[in-house]
């Protein structure tokens, strides 16, 4: 569960009665439609400190108390926010060090939000003194669920007291400068530093500052995150979160796992760009992710019910498409959807963002009665909360390498890089055969998993490669490709060969020798199995040690060179493809690789277009949900009788999925898995 002795989906949104505290009649009609729409959680104050405390040291907290009350006596539950987002601007007046400096140092200006240093005394003191306040006000008070931590933390500063800490950070990570120069190699253009001071952060040529950069960028808002916490904690034991960002490019979000009672994100996919099975799976390898962080359920923080206002052409939702994008976050694990936000603000940039509640105040929208359903049908789901996941199979996905691969100067550059979009790639093949996937970091123990898939893992943190080892000698199927362990945790590039230096060598049982970057005017292919594939990108020229080749380069001068390797080991083993390729040899490839290690899908056949998800539930049973990614009726044979919870409570064995639609069935108890 994830608000104590509340045993229910979470439903609800960003609220901010704040905005409306003058407008008559708002705070009354939000409550009697906020029933209409069956929500029972809100998240109140993200933005509210200058209303809470509008000079220093004078609080106004009657209208927060009374938003407390109606909840409270209507039975809803509150993620009160530590409102550290937003600053008043009396801070920014008084402590003008709250302003974050921008990479030349120089001071922003007070306003919008997100855009304080977290170095600063000043700030960081009023956060805890406001977060103080709030949790002595309010730890038991029956209508709070939890505390949102902040709201979406990011960023960097470029001021001197960032500046500094960043400083004592290589300190503590190196210990001495001859540490960090051997480790940094700094005798290239000659960097050699003698000082710590002397370490630039922002100087593009020095790969291993940039990279400790953004390490240190996570280690400091992570002690910030947990600055606030601490503050709350001095008096409320009430769970708490931040809303992440998915894959956020500058935050290495698994360090702020451990610190969440349970991990909450913002979710804003778009639909209309023509690529529906993309988007939904780049949806649910997030959500899958979010799941595999405390490997439980999480709650999607944010999502939009009508259409973000920032996108380049927002088109309206299609039928069907609302639902399916809760049900998808409610399949892969989480246990709440909320949105952002409850009602559009009356001015200023947000003002044209989706909400459950337009300008017209109106419930007769289409947005209104969508949510409105959802919320109801989602009191059939009672018993899926808390219902697990219990995968066999994870994906590697770590920050800490993608920094580092993306510092490097080689291979094509971005374009060519393509971090992001490889790793799904190689979700997307095992997500299209409906597999249940954990989204893990490399850092993660691998034991409970049967086949581990590592896509361009660049960076390999110590110990890696003996992990890796262990978990293929106890039967484990590893898969690694092109681009992995170039560099260690100092983006110091191996000696001694790749992948990974000579251990990872022996581990892969191949060497890979150099790197062609391909213009699409080289043509290069593989053939594997008696069928040829394209290679796009990147060809690594790979030397056997070990592995046997399973798939050879046809062209060029590395014609009938090996280029899909496998190494035995154990009772596993360790498959390394030297190239990059399309979807169709991914598919081919994870299809025989699922056959050979004999791991089940959730469901087997189903239409194309069609996915399915599953949660188990510890007392009643399973969650099969289905989802139709194509605008056309799907029917889907059931391998056996379930009930359609959320449509008609009827038993059925086989299910009609409208355009874009989804649902979801209940199993007492499914096939052995
Ligand atoms: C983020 C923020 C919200 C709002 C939404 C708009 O997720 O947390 O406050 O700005 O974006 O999509
Ligand atoms: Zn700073």
């Amino acid at each position: 569960m994830i608000i104590r002795n509340f045993r229910k989906i979470l439903h609800g949104g960003d609220y901010n009665p704040d905005q409306w505290l003058h407008v008559p009649g708002v705070i009354d009609r939000d409550f009697e439609l906020m029933g209409k729409a069956h929500c029972n959680t809100f998240s109140v104050g993200i933005f509210s400190w200058a209303q809470l405390e509008p000079e220093p040291d004078r609080f106004e907290f009657a209208w927060l108390d009374s938003i407390f009350e109606r909840c409270g006596g209507s039975g809803k539950k509150i993620f009160l926010a530590t409102p550290s987002a937003s600053k008043p601007a009396w801070l920014a007046h008084f402590w003008p060090d709250s302003r974050r400096a921008d990479r030349a140092g120089i001071r922003q200006w007070w306003g919008a939000r997100q855009n304080s240093c977290f170095s600063s005394p000043g700030y960081r003191e009023r956060v805890r003194i406001i977060n103080r306040k709030l949790a002595e006000r309010y730890a038991h008070h029956p209508a709070l669920g939890g505390w949102h931590i902040g709201n979406e933390y990011h960023g960097e500063c470029g001021c001197p007291l960032c500046r500094d800490k960043f400083h004592h950070f290589l300190r503590r990570r190196y210990g001495t400068l001859e540490n960090l120069n051997q480790a940094y190699a700094s005798a290239f253009w000659g960097h050699t530093f003698t000082d710590w001071d002397q370490v630039e952060p922002f100087d593009y040529s020095m790969d291993g500052a940039a990279l400790d950069w953004w390490r240190f960028c996570t280690e400091l808002i992570v002690d910030f995150f947990k600055m606030e916490i601490d503050a709350v904690r001095e008096y409320s034991d009430a769970p708490v979160t931040t809303n992440m960002m998915g894959l956020f490019p500058t935050l290495d979000y698994w360090k702020f796992a451990p610190l969440c009672d349970f991990i909450s994100d913002d979710c804003y996919p778009d639909w209309s760009g023509g690529d529906t099975e993309q988007e939904a799976a780049r949806l649910s390898f997030r959500h899958d992710m979010h799941y595999a962080m405390l490997d439980k359920p999480f709650v999607m923080m944010e999502s939009c019910p009508g259409v973000p206002n920032y996108m380049n052409r927002p088109a309206l939702r299609r039928p069907g498409e609302f639902e399916r994008e809760m049900l998808l976050a409610l399949g892969h694990g989480a246990d709440g959807t909320l949105y952002f936000q409850w009602r559009k603000s009356a001015n200023n940039c947000e003002k044209f963002h989706g909400a459950v509640i337009g300008h017209d105040g109106s419930d007769q929208t289409a947005v209104f009665r969508r949510v409105a359903s959802y919320g109801e049908k989602l009191e059939r789901l009672g018993g899926l909360a808390g219902a697990r996941k219990n995968p066999r199979i994870a994906l590697i996905y770590d920050w800490e390498s993608k920094w580092a691969l993306e510092q490097c100067s080689f291979g094509g550059g971005e374009k060519c890089k393509q971090h992001d979009e490889t790793i799904l790639s190689h979700y997307r093949a095992l997500w299209n055969r409906n597999m249940d996937i954990a989204v893990i970091d490399s850092g993660q123990d691998f034991t409970r998993y049967k086949l581990l898939a590592v896509p361009m893992l660049f960076l390999f943190k110590r110990g890696l490669a003996e992990r890796l080892r262990k978990f293929a000698e106890q039967g484990g199927t590893v898969v690694a490709t092109y681009l992995s362990g170039y560099v260690d945790e100092s983006n110091r590039c191996f000696f001694g060969g790749n992948p990974g230096g000579p251990d990872g060598r022996a581990l892969f049982g191949v060497w890979n020798e150099d790197l062609d970057t391909l213009p699409p005017e080289i043509p290069q292919s593989i053939r594997w199995k008696g069928k040829s594939y394209p290679v796009l990108d990147y060809a690594e020229i790979l030397h056997l040690e070990g592995a046997e080749a399973e798939g050879v380069y046809t062209q060029d001068f590395y014609a009938g060179t090996p280029a899909v390797t496998r190494k035995r080991l154990g009772k596993g083993c360790l498959i390394y493809l030297g190239a990059r390729t399309g979807m169709e040899f991914l598919n081919d490839f994870y299809g025989a690789l699922l056959e050979e290690t004999r791991i089940e899908p959730v469901l087997r056949g189903l239409p194309d277009s069609v996915r399915a998800e599953r949660r188990t539930a510890h007392s009643s049973g399973d969650y099969y949900f289905l989802f139709n990614l194509s605008a056309h009726e799907q029917t889907v044979p059931l391998p056996f009788a379930m009930i359609d919870v959320w449509n008609c409570g009827m038993e059925t064995e086989s299910v009609i999925l409208p355009p874009n639609g989804a649902t979801v069935l209940h199993a007492e108890r499914g096939p052995e898995k």
